[in-house]
């Protein structure tokens, strides 16, 4: 397994090019099981992630040529089976993304439960509830979803339109009945919708496909369902990833440094960047992208995540390990996962002073970061860990870096072009 070694204190500065965003581009994947025709994606990231979605697809028979992130074309006009096996999708919850797709083109799938992950249970239940609104009949049985709809007249069982109303924001729910309902018979409503940015790039797609959406990006999104999805003019390019361009804004923060990124933009993180200027970093747009940098003493400013557009919960960890350098002490509530704290602890065994309560974490800083060997948890948990270990003095390891690479590509490069001192070693 690998790890990153990491020396500080540093202060990094300089430019680096956001990468498409993996949040954007799983479901832009699993799009493609919708037509028969070939959908090219541009801007796919290079991350581990995207690596599981286009080999679950090829399993189920999708062509797939191109590299990330160069452009990957994907054909799906011969699909030979609609099961995802739970070898691959217990290594990637978004894995119930082709649950949709292949319900509305083929109206059957069977695919496995995801599985809980260190940051909680994550069930799929709101999902599961909307295909069943839907016309679907779901049966849950030895850890598989099996769904499928009913033949009504000749060719395959099709999903019908509905208004689904969310009791709660979900991002791949939303994502999922997005998907389904451009194939479904009739208009569906999606109530209570995500809003993330990441959803309004799916729509964007499917739109480019032939699909008729209206509404993405607001909390009710109208759908009107096509027989077929007519095929795409030019590739997608997904759009630039805010959650690692929040990471490097914090690393510019935290380190006292100045860097642009390169394809990010303000307005997917409104939350965070008023965040970040109330901690007393500046941050600034210019054609080239965002631009951060800190040089005065860093100040607690209390967080609370929330669906978009709140503060981004996969921004969360990230901030803790910031405001452990805050000159006083700040509150960071977490409202979307019940066990999102991990990297708190890890923190603690670098000198923070972190305590957790429940779902709030009290952050008292300025706090010495010293050296030492820490363990990653989860994907953000393990960027939070890197970030601490680029100003606590000397070198700190930071172990089961597999989490990260899942949707980071190549940090260690990235952070190192900026003049940081990370390398990956065996771990
Ligand atoms: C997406 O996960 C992201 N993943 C997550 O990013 C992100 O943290 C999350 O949205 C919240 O923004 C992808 O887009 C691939 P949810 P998702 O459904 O869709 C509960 C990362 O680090 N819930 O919005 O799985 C759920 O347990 C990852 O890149 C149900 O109860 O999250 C959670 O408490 C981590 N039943 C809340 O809703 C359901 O059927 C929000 O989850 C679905 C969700």
């Amino acid at each position: 397994m690998d790890a990153f070694l990491v020396s500080g204190p540093c202060r990094i500065s300089g430019e680096l090019a956001v990468s498409g965003a993996k949040n954007a581009a799983l479901p832009a994947v699993a799009a493609a099981l919708l037509s028969e025709r070939p959908v090219s994606l541009d801007r796919l990231p290079a991350v581990a992630d995207i690596r599981t979605m286009k080999k679950l697809l090829s399993g189920m028979g999708v062509a797939v040529s191109g590299e990330a992130p160069g452009t990957v074309t994907l054909d799906a006009s011969r699909i030979v089976s609609t099961e995802a096996p739970y070898d691959l999708v217990r290594t990637m919850r978004a894995s119930i993304l082709v649950l949709g797709p292949l319900l509305a083109r083929f109206g059957e799938a069977r695919v496995s439960l995801p599985g809980g992950c260190a940051i909680g249970v994550r069930p799929v239940d709101l999902h599961i509830m909307a295909f069943e609104a839907m016309g679907a009949r779901i049966a849950v049985e030895k850890g598989y979803i099996h769904a499928h709809v009913s033949r009504v007249g000749p060719g395959r069982g099709r999903l019908t339109g509905a208004t689904v109303r969310f009791p709660m924001v979900t991002v791949t729910g939303t994502e999922n009945v997005l998907l389904a309902a451009t194939l479904a018979r009739g208009v569906t409503t999606i109530e209570n919708a995500a809003r993330e940015p990441e959803v309004v790039d799916l729509a964007a797609l499917l739109v480019s496909m032939g699909a008729r959406i209206t509404g993405a990006g607001t909390e009710t999104i109208v759908v009107e369902g096509l027989e077929s999805l007519p095929g795409m003019e030019a590739p997608h390019a997904v759009l630039a990833d805010r959650i690692e361009a929040g990471t490097y804004a914090t690393a510019a923060a935290i380190t006292g440094g100045d860097v642009t990124l390169r394809g990010a933009r303000e307005e997917d993180l409104p939350a965070f960047v008023a965040a970040l200027r109330a901690a007393g970093a500046e941050v600034s747009t210019s054609e080239a992208g965002l631009r951060v940098s800190r040089d005065g003493p860093l100040c607690p400013v209390d967080v609370e995540t929330a669906p978009h557009p709140g503060y981004p919960t996969d921004l969360q960890a990230q901030w803790m390990a910031l405001m452990t350098q805050a000159s006083g002490t700040s509150r960071i509530v977490e409202t979307i996962f019940e066990n999102r704290f991990l990297h708190a602890a890890e923190l603690v065994r670098l000198g923070a002073q972190v305590r957790v309560d429940g779902h709030t974490a009290f952050v008292s800083g300025p706090a010495r970061l010293e050296g030492a060997t820490v363990t990653a948890s989860d994907l953000r948990a393990s960027a939070a860990l890197v970030l601490a270990a680029l100003v606590a003095e000397g070198e700190t390891l930071v172990r089961r870096i597999y989490h990260l690479d899942r949707g980071y590509a190549a940090m260690e490069e990235k952070l190192s072009s900026l003049g940081a001192r990370v390398a990956r070693v065996p771990g």
